[in-house]
């Protein structure tokens, strides 16, 4: 399959290009080679690897994900299952060589420290760093993402740590004061990109049964799927507005058709992720929403996805009767 050439479904963040504004989420199906490999050889724009630790994890125990709502829909406790550092970053050395797209690795760290030692080695292997500021299933400390000035002091450390573009992966937050102050931290610190947003935590309950949908951290998780996509559109639209085109948005969330991929570049986004539906559909997704993105641009005339960067109009007042 070849690109549409009547229409330009790329995107550019930071110094990099992507052949597709899509890609997919870090978490589901890119922490194993085949995986991997299969995102490298799929239409996605970029492959983004597991968020990687400092040593290899087993993760939580068993059931630790949960799709629902017939795919649309999912709860994890994952838990930081990854292969370390260091084999994420050989991951990323054998895709640069002929996957034609660019190669971005994923790092957690539990101390700026790790933050920084992870970025300097996973930044020589990979196109661009990806620094989780937001996993919500380890326990124990706030979300990094969360404090502004702990953020900063790991932000500035990756900086001095590797060359490489630095995105940043935001928790989703719920007040505009809270983004305001984010978006100036990644502005002085030299960031790439934001991608808005991981997952909010949530708990599913299977009522029939009076019980939770997966077993760890007492059945409560990261949600994804189509009850993340107005949270995250708020998140996109807010820092999009707050980074004033200092920085591209990334936006993720609930994303599974190429309207949804369109409404996110409407509030903000240069380009998108996908998780849970990734994980409902498999790599194959990306020709769809690939084919459907093109067809849904045709059919409104707009040649170019960046020209629709952040172009959401507020629908008009109205006279009151
Ligand atoms: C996990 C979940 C996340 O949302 C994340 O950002 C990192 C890790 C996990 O549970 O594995």
């Amino acid at each position: 399959m070849t690109r549409p050439t009547d229409v330009d479904l790329s995107a550019r963040v930071g110094r990099l290009d992507l052949g597709l504004c899509v890609m997919n989420a870090s978490g589901p199906l890119c922490t194993h080679d085949d995986e991997l490999e299969t995102l490298a050889s799929s239409r996605a724009g970029a492959v983004v690897i597991k968020s990687a630790t400092l040593e290899p994890r087993k993760g939580n125990v068993e059931p630790r994900i949960h799709l629902g709502g017939d795919g649309t829909l999912s709860i994890n406790s994952v838990g930081l299952c990854n292969l370390g550092y260091r084999a994420h970053a050989a991951q990323a050395a054998r895709l640069r060589q002929g996957a034609g797209k660019p190669i971005i690795a994923s790092v957690a760290g539990f101390t700026p420290g790790e933050y920084v030692e992870m970025a300097s080695v996973a930044g020589r292997a990979s196109d661009a760093i990806e620094v989780n500021l937001s996993c919500p299933n380890v326990s124990g400390k706030v979300q990094v993402g969360l404090d502004p000035e702990a953020s900063e002091a790991v932000l500035r450390g990756v900086r001095q740590a590797t060359d490489r573009d630095i995105w940043v992966k935001l928790p989703p937050y719920q007040d505009a004061s809270q983004v305001s102050t984010m978006a100036g931290v990644l502005r002085r610190c030299g960031v790439s990109a934001a991608v808005c947003i991981n997952s909010p935590s949530g708990l599913d309950v299977d009522v029939e049964n009076e019980v939770t949908v997966i077993h760890p951290n007492g059945g409560m998780g990261g949600l994804g799927g189509a009850d993340c996509r107005r949270i995250a559109r708020w998140n996109i639209r807010q820092f999009h507005l707050a980074l004033e085109g200092a920085l591209p948005v990334i936006g993720v969330g609930g994303v599974s058709t190429a309207e949804d991929v369109y409404g996110h570049i409407l509030c903000g986004a240069s380009a998108v992720q996908i998780g849970t539906a990734l994980l409902a559909s498999g790599p194959r997704i990306f020709d769809r929403i690939e084919s459907e993105l093109a067809g849904l641009m045709r059919r409104r005339g707009v040649v170019r996805i960046s020209d629709k960067i952040g172009a959401l109009r507020i629908r008009p007042e109205e006279e009151t009767p």
